[in-house]
């Protein structure tokens, strides 16, 4: 534990010495700027963005808590939000997806704020590569803890752990107390998100509750974050207006495809460096994170096999090429299985004590639970041997299964079972995140515009406990704004043909239920 976070971490009591940051290693600054300054060539849609709003501050007044990988195209997005005037402050939502040059760059800062090693003058981060539980809930804490004692008044997210820990805050405000952990039946995670919540209440009762009252909004970024929010908004929980980012077109259809056809391979290779031509690899679910990671594999002649519970996802699977089947039937059969459901249990230790040995088990999915990591700790037939930094060999003993009596064998499991391609690799390459991050942060000024009576860009208005999506006219700007970077020259409608399909020359080209 790292010795700012043994000090008392509440509203209104910073302790003066400690630095309002914390990262691995400032030194690393200089690498992270030269990643970023290459990552800025690759981001066209953030910087279009910077050069639009030049000079005018249109965020300005907003606070902004993100809690998002903070890898180096994350980096770009938060100097964007600095440009356009937001104080912002960051940690990464995942312990393992950190770059920690990135980290240290935003902490020093651009080159033009003068900030140095000795004087970091840039944004606040709290994340490192490798942190612990504690570690990532206390980052995430002083996330939304400005110096002055003040929190957020908006909320940029992936996975929803920020906006989870505010309504969980406010629930357990009200109620005047905080469950207790149950060790048999909740999840590690879910006690160290307990503590913290119980901490904070002692030191101020009001401060959730306080903070909420100040958020004007929230943007999220990923498929199991935003399904998180839909499930608030239909209890009739949900505190903010938010913004679905990941269901714009420019997103789910690009980065969690094309990214994850990138990114899953380069995770593979890095943590393993085994041939993928010629294997049998499954992919469990078919959905955009799935199609892409298939793609991938199969890019190296791997022999793909999908498990799907929609029939219509597994159908496009048979219509591209590839064996549909259950997790059952290749148990014996596969070297590689990937989990890309964002559903829980998929990858149980009674799954992995049948694979063949030395079989290769990773999770890009958003959360931990879709291989049953915790079962393998608690398994006492199960050994862990740690190859390196998010490459384990488990290793299981000859007691028989089902019947069976099997020799010793040994699944390879990367980061853990979190998202590998952060975790093992560096994610998603800047191109692709550029398009995403477009969408944020056209996301974060429409929110921001719409709470301090401005028009918004969308034109439409946004209520507290309601999610909406961004319109079509913005998700085709986003795209608009990557062409000219890769060559592609547009073809423009003429009035005669517009008037023929009933639309604008300048869009919206499609209806909003048009599915890419
Ligand atoms: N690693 C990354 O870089 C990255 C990027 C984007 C999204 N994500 C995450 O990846 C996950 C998947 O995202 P997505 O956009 O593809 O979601 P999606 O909803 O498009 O796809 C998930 C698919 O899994 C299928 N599925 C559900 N339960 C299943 C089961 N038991 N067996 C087999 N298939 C099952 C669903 O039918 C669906 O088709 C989410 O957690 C998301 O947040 C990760």
């Amino acid at each position: 534990m790292s010795q700012t976070m043994k000090k008392k971490t509440n509203a209104g009591k910073k302790s003066v010495a400690a630095p309002d940051y914390r990262v691995k290693d400032l030194n690393l600054a200089r690498l992270g700027r030269d990643e970023i300054r290459l990552a800025e060539q690759e981001m066209p849609g953030l910087m279009a963005l910077r050069e639009r709003y030049a000079g005018k501050k249109p965020l300005k007044g907003a606070k902004i808590a993100g809690s998002l990988h903070m890898t180096v195209q994350t980096a770009v997005l938060i100097e964007t939000l600095a440009d356009l005037g937001a104080d912002v402050r960051w940690c990464s939502c995942n312990i393992f997806s950190t770059q920690d040059s990135a980290a240290a760059a935003v902490v020093v800062g651009r080159t033009e704020s003068g900030g140095t090693v000795e004087n970091p003058k840039g944004t606040p981060v709290f994340a490192w590569k490798g942190e612990t539980l504690e570690e990532y809930w206390w980052c995430t804490e002083q996330t939304i803890q400005w110096p002055d004692g003040s929190g957020p008044n908006m909320i940029l997210d992936d996975g929803g752990d920020l906006t989870l820990l505010v309504h969980k805050g406010v629930e357990f405000e009200k109620a005047g107390k905080v469950p207790n952990f149950n060790a048999k039946n909740d999840p590690e995670e879910w006690g160290v998100i307990l503590d913290t919540i119980r901490n904070s209440i002692a030191e101020n009762p009001k401060r959730f509750t306080e903070m909420a009252k100040a958020i004007k909004g929230v943007s999220e970024e990923t498929t199991t974050g935003v399904h998180r929010l839909y499930e608030m908004q239909k209890a009739g929980k949900l505190l903010f207006p938010c913004i679905n980012v990941n269901d714009s077109a420019t997103k789910s259809k690009f980065d969690n495809l094309y990214g994850c056809r990138h990114s899953l391979v380069d995770g593979l290779n890095r943590a393993t460096d085994v041939m993928l031509g010629g294997k049998v690899a499954v992919v469990c679910g078919y959905g955009d994170v799935g199609k892409g990671s298939a793609q991938s594999l199969r890019g190296q002649g791997c022999r793909v096999v999908i498990t799907e519970i929609d029939p219509i996802c597994a159908l496009q699977a048979c219509m591209e090429g590839y064996e549909v089947n259950t997790l059952d039937n290749m148990l014996e059969i596969a070297d590689i299985f990937i989990t890309a459901t964002g559903n829980k249990d998929i990858i149980t230790t009674d799954h992995m004590r049948r694979m063949k040995d030395k079989a290769i088990v990773a999770n890009i999915g958003h959360f931990d639970n879709e291989i049953d990591m915790a079962g393998l700790a608690k398994d006492k037939n199960v050994r862990r041997h740690n190859i390196k930094p998010q490459y384990d060999e488990f290793v299981f003993g000859a007691t028989p299964f089902a019947g069976k009596k099997r020799s010793t064998h040994s699944v390879l499991v990367l980061a853990e079972g979190r998202l590998m391609n952060l975790g093992c690799a560096t994610g998603h390459p800047s191109f692709v995140m550029s398009a995403s991050f477009t969408n944020q942060v056209m996301a974060q000024l429409d929110l921001y515009f719409n709470a301090t009576g401005k028009p918004t860009l969308s034109g439409q208005k946004y209520e507290p406990g309601q999610v909406y999506i961004l319109p079509k006219k913005l998700d085709e700007e986003v795209a608009r704004l990557h062409l000219d970077k890769i060559g592609a020259k547009l073809t423009r409608l003429s009035k005669s043909q517009a008037d023929y399909l009933g639309i604008s020359q300048d869009g919206p080209y499609k209806a909003d239920h048009y599915r890419y």
